[in-house]
């Protein structure tokens, strides 16, 4: 199956009533690991990389890899996401590479720490709209801005810094015409998101429901969604880690997303701690073993035990034959002849 427009895949998670995990990648072993839990639960899937990762691996590489995922794995529809693009010319390059979704977010400067304006903001999604949807490629944008900072892109502070304001989510969509909106909610990226289980005064459901019931149609991203679970922090410590005490995101506060339109889960911190602690646990238990498969087996035998349950939590799971792919330039002139919407059905106050 070729590589799915990202549109396609929300549009149909929407009818469905379910949401898609969408998992990082930065080499081989991750993509198979996904491929694997996508074929044992029959999900459709979101591969992505963030700037951080296109620079790791080499993004031909990715590009080529998740190819091969597709032709490995015929049944599976497959969208290929750049996460956190911070300007116009790394959306374009993903486009041109062969991505078929982006992320613009623009709730940032271009260097990726520095919240922006919100016209600013509307500027540049707006310029990557335009280029995307002629070619048939999928634009998440953000309004409001996450906590923490992973591999350098990040405001910092905590994640209730910068939440999201209705309103401005429904001018922000209006303006721009993205096929998904990421909101801030009080998450933020990486291990160290709350200091305990998260309630509603540091996780604002309450504030994406709100969103929810103005943007009844619009796909929303929930950022920052691993769970953090303390049975991966456990294992990474027992093995000469040093994790601190940590609460993720609850599996229960996601699928309450998932009832109010959330339809994409990024999710990456719990699939590093599932490929740490395996590996650590090889090299700590094993101090004979050089290898690198010894480690590198269990460590993605790890991430897919971590994405096939999320996959079954998120309802992807048996989904995957739903629907046969529509080619990207079938979707590009569905956005140029408006039969696919990118104004946002809005509700009154
Ligand atoms: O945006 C956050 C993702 O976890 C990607 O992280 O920028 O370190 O690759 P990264
Ligand atoms: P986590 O750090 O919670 O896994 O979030 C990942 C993410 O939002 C990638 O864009
Ligand atoms: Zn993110």
């Amino acid at each position: 199956m070729p590589l799915v427009s990202m549109r396609q895949l929300l549009d149909e998670a929407a009818k469905g009533g379910y949401g898609v995990g969408a998992f990082n990648v930065n080499d081989m072993e991750q993509i198979q690991a996904i491929m694997e839990a996508a074929k044992e639960t029959r999900s459709p899937v979101i591969i992505q990389a963030s700037r951080g990762a296109r620079q790791f691996a080499q993004d031909r590489y990715l590009f080529h890899l998740i190819l091969a995922a597709s032709e490995l794995y015929p049944d599976i529809p497959i969208a290929m996401h750049q996460d956190h693009g911070n300007s116009f010319e790394t959306c374009k390059s993903a486009i041109e590479l062969g991505f078929t979704s982006v992320m613009m977010d623009g709730s940032l400067k271009a260097d990726g720490k520095t919240p922006s304006t919100f016209e600013e903001n509307v500027a540049v999604t707006k310029q990557v709209v335009d280029f995307a949807h002629e070619r048939g490629v999928t634009v998440e944008g953000e309004i409001g801005v996450l906590g923490g900072v992973e591999d350098g892109h990040g405001a910092g502070g905590s994640g209730l810094d910068h939440i999201t304001d209705p309103d401005q989510a429904v001018e922000f969509a209006e303006l721009t015409g993205v096929d998904a909106l990421a909101i801030a909610i009080g998450t933020s990226h990486g291990a160290y998101k709350f200091t305990k289980k998260p309630d509603g005064s540091v996780l604002k459901m309450d504030v994406l429901i709100a969103i929810h019931k103005r943007l009844p149609n619009t796909h929303l991203v929930m950022h920052g969604s691993s769970s953090v679970p303390k049975d991966l922090q456990d294992i990474v410590n027992e093995y000469g880690g040093k994790l601190k005490e940590t609460w993720g995101v609850p599996v229960e506060e996601i699928q309450l997303g998932i009832r109010n339109g959330v339809r994409k889960v990024n999710v990456d911190t719990d699939n590093r701690l599932a490929i740490t602690g395996a590996i650590r646990k090889v090299l700590w238990t094993q101090p004979e073993k050089f290898d690198p498969r010894d480690y590198m087996k269990p460590a993605r035998e790890a991430m897919q035990k971590v994405v096939a349950t999320r996959m079954t939590q998120f309802g992807q799971a048996g989904h995957a034959g739903d629907y046969s792919p529509i080619p990207i330039t079938e979707i590009a002139k569905g956005y140029a002849d408006g039969t696919l919407t990118t104004q946002p059905l809005v509700a009154a106050k």
